[in-house]
């Protein structure tokens, strides 16, 4: 047997936790040895869950990079605007890693981080990690298979539901280009981006196109005699769908994960999260139509192919429920389903059944098993093993260079909003 691959993980947030937690449940795959995080808390916390020693636990990813290289391979969970800064001295020290997406915040650092993982030799994967789920990977196995024909056109949507957009997009840590680096569509969509062009395979975009604004949360959407702070000087609070009461204590189950670990008092009592939330500059608390906030609540995005195949996406925000729809068009069938439904229909063109089609239905559902991402958190780390121990990696495998072309589509759609929808074309 080959000996466990040794992780180290940089930005022991809540994504990183969910993938170092697997070296829990299979140490002979892998283990994690050293610690990296600004936070010392969240340092001992590993620390002590991976029994780490205490000489391969640091306080930056920049203080690792300096240290000789003692371990495989890094997982680098950091936030967004971080990833190739902190990426690009530790490909240099030698080591390989699981970056979460978006692995850049626009073209040029991909194109850096690119050319670094080119000239170290070093590996990249990104978490795209909604491509291992059950749902896409089986409609890729689909279209590959040639079952719907050449792809004339894929439709993709996202709805983000109003307690999902409030808390991470509103009001949270994603709600300005300052903040995280981008605007909505990378930090919350460049999963189905991706979706759509490795469903594509290999056929490039030639041309993007994108219009959208922000439509809901801005001050003269607010609701009569609503305040600036929903504990504090609001009269519409009952009455308020994106009340911060009802949201984070009356209904906890709703992203309750992002909202009290962003607080910093993960488990604590309901007293204290009414103290915090009551607090005048809780972020959380803050009116939704009074956030000025820098980016849009909706968003579309028109792409053509160099075969002459389109792609639609749309992306809206404060839905009432989230959900990913996928339509895709092929010469001989067509596939059509929501994600969240965790099943999805295949149609045939039967010319000669009276209906014209042969319709069947696959259920992914005990596959998925209701997991948010489908499975593919935990996924994404076995295939992540399996590129550094030379093993055999799925067809999913999101390397760098395979992940580019989401991203580029991203980049070129933000240029064509903030040109009203001006094309943009890729030579
Ligand atoms: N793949 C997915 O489906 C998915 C889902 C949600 C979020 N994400 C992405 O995952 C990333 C992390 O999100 P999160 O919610 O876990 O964030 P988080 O804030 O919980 O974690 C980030 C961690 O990085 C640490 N950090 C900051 N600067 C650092 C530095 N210089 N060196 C080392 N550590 C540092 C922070 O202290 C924190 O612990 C983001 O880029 C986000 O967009 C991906």
């Amino acid at each position: 047997m080959t000996k466990p691959v040794q992780i180290i993980v940089v930005g022991m947030g809540e994504r990183s936790m969910i993938y170092a937690r697997e070296a829990l449940a299979h140490k002979d795959w892998f283990r994690i040895v050293g610690v990296a995080d600004i936070v010392p808390e969240r340092v001992r916390l590993a620390r002590d869950l991976f029994s780490i020693p205490e000489e391969h636990c640091f306080s930056s990813a920049e203080e690792l990079a300096e240290y000789p290289r003692f371990a495989d391979a890094v997982i680098n969970g950091t936030m967004d605007r971080q990833h190739v800064a902190t990426s690009v001295p530790l490909l240099k020290r030698g080591y390989d890693i699981l970056l979460e997406k978006p692995f850049a915040v626009n073209q040029e650092e991909a194109e850096e981080l690119l050319r670094c993982v080119r000239e170290t030799g070093r590996r990249v994967m990104v978490c795209h990690v909604l491509r291992y789920a059950p749902f896409y990977r089986t409609i890729k196995e689909i279209v590959s298979g040639g079952e719907i024909g050449r792809i004339i056109n894929i439709q993709m949507s996202e709805q983000v539901s109003f307690f999902h957009e409030s808390v991470s997009y509103v009001r949270g840590k994603y709600a300005s280009p300052e903040l995280c680096g981008s605007g909505m569509l990378l930090s919350k969509c460049s999963h189905d981006l991706d979706i759509m062009a490795w469903l594509m395979s290999g056929t490039k975009p030639v041309s993007v196109s994108s219009i959208g604004s922000l439509f809901q949360f801005r001050p003269e959407m607010a609701p009569p005699g609503s305040g600036s702070h929903c504990f504090l000087d609001c009269a519409a609070e009952r009455e308020c769908v994106y009340s911060a009461r009802r949201l984070y204590l009356e209904h906890p189950q709703r992203w309750v994960n992002n909202i009290w670990h962003e607080c910093g008092c993960d488990g604590c009592s309901e007293e204290e999260k009414r103290r915090i939330l009551s607090g005048r500059d809780n972020p959380y608390s803050r009116c939704v139509y009074g956030c000025d906030l820098q980016i849009v609540d909706h968003q579309s995005v028109l792409i053509g192919f160099e075969d002459g195949a389109t792609g639609t996406f749309s992306m809206t925000g404060g839905a009432a429920a989230s959900g990913r729809h996928i339509h895709i068009t092929g010469t001989r069938g067509e596939i059509d389903g929501i994600f969240e439904e965790q099943r999805f229909t295949v149609s045939r063109i039967v010319p000669w059944e009276a209906e014209g089609k042969n319709v069947r239905t696959v259920d992914v559902s005990a596959q998925q098993k209701g997991n948010a991402h489908g499975g593919g958190d935990q996924a994404i780390v076995r295939d992540f093993i399996a590129l550094l121990s030379g093993g055999k990696t799925s067809p999913c495998c999101t390397a760098l260079e395979d992940s580019m072309t989401g991203h580029q589509i991203v980049f070129l759609a933000e240029k064509s909003r903030e040109r009203n929808g001006e094309t943009q074309y890729i030579d």
